[in-house]
């Protein structure tokens, strides 16, 4: 399998690195318009393959995307992140441009390729990516739901006193401080609701911790996280490469599914080698429905100043 992560930035490499070394990835080419960097971070990485015992070979190029040809999947990192107190939303006029142009790059060198966007704001990326190059939805799919699930389980584990591996839980809708919806209702440790364990009050500190889970990260670090998006991206980008038929809470285009049309919006789907290769309604209650109205309406404000 041939990988492209376009922006070798912080995300970027994060995600180049965890997919090599998990090993499962012929190639990764990481391309970034900064004259050197792609290349730099790429022999970076390839001096720690005798030590972290990978096979991958990542190649680093500056804004040549006819390196990228015949990728499988392409992974769109490029952009700028939010500093401390910015939304994501506050990001749109400077990354439109850009994912818009690195879009249509990938797709004239792959163009079988399977997207995974990333950068911010991501639904209305994703968006804009659809509209951007006509791939089949479920060619394109927006990572979000997939970090802020892992972003809940750390919280519920910490809540609970058990390692996060005892924990399962997922977050849908937009990828925002105020549009994400952790299902506490659904969330298990080993099979018991966590509802068992936990008080209303604990789970509403969860709930509200998770929400805000990027933009604690980015007042501690100056800029936004890598190391958990990093590894989101490259679980779904194995999951795609191993036909393996996840399933990761994951911005896709809807039609109809949870009421809404025209709009990318985070959902539980099974992720395989077609890419979305399902997307799985699950029952929400009432107040649970009423959040996902009203974080896909604010998700078609940010999509509107496209
Ligand atoms: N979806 C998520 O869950 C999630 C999580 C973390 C970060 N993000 C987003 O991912 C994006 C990247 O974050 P980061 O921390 O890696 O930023 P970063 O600044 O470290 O890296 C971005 C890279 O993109 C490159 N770039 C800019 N324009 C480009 C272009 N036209 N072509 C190729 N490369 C280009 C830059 O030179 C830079 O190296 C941001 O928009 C951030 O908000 C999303």
């Amino acid at each position: 399998m041939k990988v492209t992560v376009v922006g070798a930035g912080a995300v970027g490499a994060s995600c180049a690195e965890y997919i090599a070394i998990k090993n499962f990835a012929a190639e990764v080419v990481l391309v970034d318009i900064k004259e050197g960097f792609a290349e730099g971070k790429a022999m970076d990485l390839m001096q720690t393959a005798s030590l972290n015992g990978f096979d991958t070979k990542i190649t680093g190029v500056t804004n040549d995307y006819s390196k990228t040809a015949d990728s499988d999947v392409a992974v769109i990192t490029s952009g700028i992140p939010r500093k401390p107190g910015m939304t994501r939303e506050e990001l749109i006029s400077t990354n439109a441009g850009i994912v818009k142009q690195v879009a249509e790059n990938l797709i004239k060198h792959s163009p079988n390729v399977i997207v995974i966007v990333v950068s911010n704001p991501m639904d209305t990326m994703t968006y804009l990516t659809h509209k951007a190059t006509g791939l089949p939805k479920n060619r394109i799919i927006g990572m979000g739901g997939a970090l802020d699930s892992a972003r809940f389980k750390y919280r519920l584990a910490e809540a609970l006193d058990c390692p996060a591996s005892d924990v399962d839980g997922l977050v849908i809708g937009g990828h925002s401080d105020t549009g994400m919806i952790p299902l506490t209702r659904l969330a298990t440790r080993n099979s018991v609701p966590v509802s068992s364990f936990l008080n209303s009050e604990q789970l509403e500190y969860v709930k509200e911790e998770t929400k805000v889970g990027g933009a604690t990260l980015t007042k501690l670090l100056g800029t936004s996280a890598w190391y958990a998006p990093g590894a989101a991206v490259s679980a779904m980008v194995q999951a795609i490469a191993g036909d393996s038929k996840k399933m990761f809470p994951s911005s896709c285009m809807l039609s109809g599914e949870y009421g809404q049309k025209d709009i990318c919006l985070g959902v539980p789907a099974i992720i395989g080698r077609n890419g979305i290769e399902k997307i799985v309604e699950i029952a929400l209650d009432d107040a649970e429905k009423q959040k996902f109205t009203e974080s896909a309406d604010a998700v078609r404000k940010t999509n509107d100043l496209l």
